[in-house]
């Protein structure tokens, strides 16, 4: 009975561990997404909404099918967007980006991430591939990002 329940046991852990079988404990780190499109940027300065934490200079990139996503309005699995948001100082009459705050990212599994519109919501903090600062599953990105549903969550659009 000893070696049935230790059996099974391990048969349970295998198969949460697996991927496909129950929900993704974690978004990925974006390896490569530099060499992805970038889609846009933005300057969030105080006094703007999403000052706290955003406040800074980001860039949106996507992998192709997020790219493929924005055209038509959903997304498969499988596609990326990654927020960049950097520091920023102001002299001589322009702006320049600094350091990196952290990166958003947003990653589309329909199974993995139903709790949250099929979307894994993760921060990597500075130049971390490791650490993660989404401590609640993504529920309060996911809470702001539900303005978006008809959108598949996504406020990015694409730009010719
Ligand atoms: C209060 C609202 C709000 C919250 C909370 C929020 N976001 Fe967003 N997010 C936005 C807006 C607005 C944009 C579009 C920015 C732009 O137009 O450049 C955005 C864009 C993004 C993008 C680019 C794709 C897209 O939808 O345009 C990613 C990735 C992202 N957010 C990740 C996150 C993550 C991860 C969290 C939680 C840590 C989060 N967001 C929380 C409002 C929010």
């Amino acid at each position: 009975m000893k070696l049935f329940s230790t059996v099974l046991a391990a048969v349970i852990l295998f198969v949460s561990a697996s991927p496909g079988y129950a929900e993704k404990e974690k978004v990925d780190y974006p390896e490569g997404y530099r060499q992805w499109a970038h889609i846009k940027s933005m300057l969030i300065e105080p006094g703007h909404p999403l000052e706290n934490p955003f406040q800074g200079l980001h860039h949106v990139y996507g992998n192709k099918l997020a790219l493929e996503g924005l055209k038509k309005g959903s997304f498969q699995d499988g596609s990326v967007l990654v927020f960049d948001l950097l520091q920023y100082s102001r002299g001589d009459h322009a702006i320049q980006e600094g350091e990196r705050k952290f990166i958003g990212v947003m990653q589309k599994e329909k199974k993995g991430f139903s709790a949250t519109g099929g979307w894994g919501f993760e921060v990597f903090p500075k130049d971390s591939k490791t650490d993660r600062l989404v401590a609640d599953g993504g529920k309060s990105c996911f809470t702001c990002h539900t303005s978006q549903t008809d959108r598949d969550y996504v406020f990015t659009r694409w730009r010719k």
